[in-house]
């Protein structure tokens, strides 16, 4: 899984209306943390619509490794024995994370306060990302750690046979380092606390309080605190991954800026720390709306439908929105291009040790197909074209990046050329079904270079 033999060049044709449904996979961190959560629990857990995107399998595969059993019953069904906190075995071999950074630094915190040793890997973008930001945390808790410069995978982790908790200040807008001390302090006695001054997703807080823990939130000046209560025998749970609103978001984009679209993506989680994007699409003049909105499994769920929007204006994207939209700056940038103005997005260097450094990506690729960016390190704005200026015509790079590669064939959809991709193989770790889904609305996705 250590990156892919064969690349997918692919072509978005600019094409009709987009119309009808789309129903779009299981959210990956929820899918992520169902798995793992499944495996340090006693018992049983089921898990239905869990995402099958590469990276999710990959979270799977480690939590055989550390000796859970998992099982696939088809169609998104799926079951964890789970070992219980504090019982996962030693892998014997590497564990390979592919592509995801949710897996990678969720799974060290898991494993960091059992006396087991693990090493870990993935593929040539996450061997590139920071693992400090995991690593530091979890060697407060008397875990080891050995990795290449600049703390990179691949790296071994010594997991602390004595665990003790901890009080942590979450340094960046982080779920993925809040949730790996969270998941670290299961196995540690006493009280762990992680504090985020900004509040980043809470799918671990919520989980973690469905599978039994004993886990507090408190706003205070300081920040979102969050107390946990080490060692609990967590229960198993039936879990209905909710759909991901971040899949959602490139067929909600595909449609306002593709003329004559309609289209209706059902049963999308709109948990506020997620939903993000689509206030700020309303807030450009999107047609975007929320149909049959309820509640369910303690989340907000509704029914999203997006149609075409040609008025579009550029907007200055509020920076305290910034976490609970960071997978999706690269798809609204491409919705900014089609506004009139400019679209100004601040406070995001997060963006830059994403799958890729996403504001270079994309701003690279927007500039081939002839829209003008400026960017800074936490800033960029797009030059917004407006409808039915934007040139297209190139071929873009998607750096191991499903992101940016789904992002250049919704751009294709509505440009005046063609865009390219050098490569939409990544596609498959988020959202495996992403090409039938979009050609089934009306696109004109193409496998090969125009
Ligand atoms: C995720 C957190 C975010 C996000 C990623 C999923 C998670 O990463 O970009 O796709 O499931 O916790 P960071 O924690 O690095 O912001």
């Amino acid at each position: 899984m250590s990156g892919h033999d064969t690349l997918i060049p692919m072509t978005s044709h600019p094409c009709g209306p987009l119309k009808g449904q789309a129903h779009v996979p299981g959210d990956k961190s929820i899918s992520h943390r169902s798995l793992i959560l499944g495996a340090l629990s006693v018992g049983e857990t089921s898990i239905s619509g869990l995402l099958e995107g590469e990276d999710v399998l990959a979270t799977a595969d480690a939590m055989r490794a550390f000796g859970a059993t998992v099982t696939d019953h088809g169609n998104g069904n799926w079951t964890v024995q789970g070992v219980g906190v504090g019982g996962f075995a030693e892998p014997v071999n590497v564990i390979d994370c592919g592509n995801s950074g949710t897996g990678v630094r969720l799974i060290m915190g898991a494993m960091a306060t059992s006396g087991i040793t693990a090493t870990f890997t993935g593929d040539a973008s996450l061997n590139g990302r920071p693992m400090a930001r995991v690593t530091d945390p979890i060697a407060l808790f008397g875990a080891q750690t050995v990795g290449r410069s600049q703390g990179r995978l691949p790296m071994t982790i010594v997991g602390a046979a004595d665990p003790v908790p901890v009080r942590y200040v979450v340094p960046m807008p982080s779920a993925q380092v809040k949730s790996a001390v969270l998941l670290a302090g299961l196995n540690a006695p006493g009280q762990t606390v992680v504090i985020e001054k900004e509040a980043t997703r809470d799918h671990t807080e919520r989980m973690l309080t469905g599978f039994g823990a004993e886990i507090s939130v408190e706003e205070t000046e300081e920040g979102r605190v969050i107390t946990l209560t080490g060692q609990p025998e967590l229960k198993p749970q039936t879990i209905d991954v909710p759909r991901d609103p971040s899949s959602a978001a490139f067929p909600v984009c595909a449609a306002i800026i593709t003329p004559g679209s309609d289209v209706l993506v059902p049963n999308i989680g709109l948990n506020p720390t997620r939903a993000g994007l689509f206030t700020t699409l309303r807030e450009m003049g999107a047609d975007l709306t929320y149909e049959n909105e309820r509640e369910e499994g303690g989340e907000p769920v509704a029914d999203l439908r997006a149609r075409f929007s040609p008025d579009l204006k550029g907007v200055d994207v509020d920076p305290a929105r910034a976490a609970s939209m960071i997978d999706e700056y690269p798809v609204l940038s491409v919705v900014a291009a089609f506004a009139k103005g400019d679209t100004v997005m601040k406070g995001v260097k997060e963006l830059r040790v994403k799958e890729s450094d996403r504001i270079d990506a994309m701003a690279t690729g927007l500039r081939l197909n002839g829209v003008t960016v400026d960017e800074g390190p936490d800033w960029w704005v797009v030059h917004g074209l407006g409808h039915g200026n934007v040139p297209g015509g190139a071929t873009c790079e998607s750096h191991l990046d499903h992101r940016i590669a789904m992002s250049f064939m919704v751009m294709g959809m509505a440009a005046n050329n063609a865009v390219s991709l050098d490569d939409g193989a990544p596609i498959a770790t988020s959202f495996p079904v992403f090409e039938p889904l979009v050609k089934g609305l009306g696109a004109n996705v193409t496998r090969s270079h125009r």
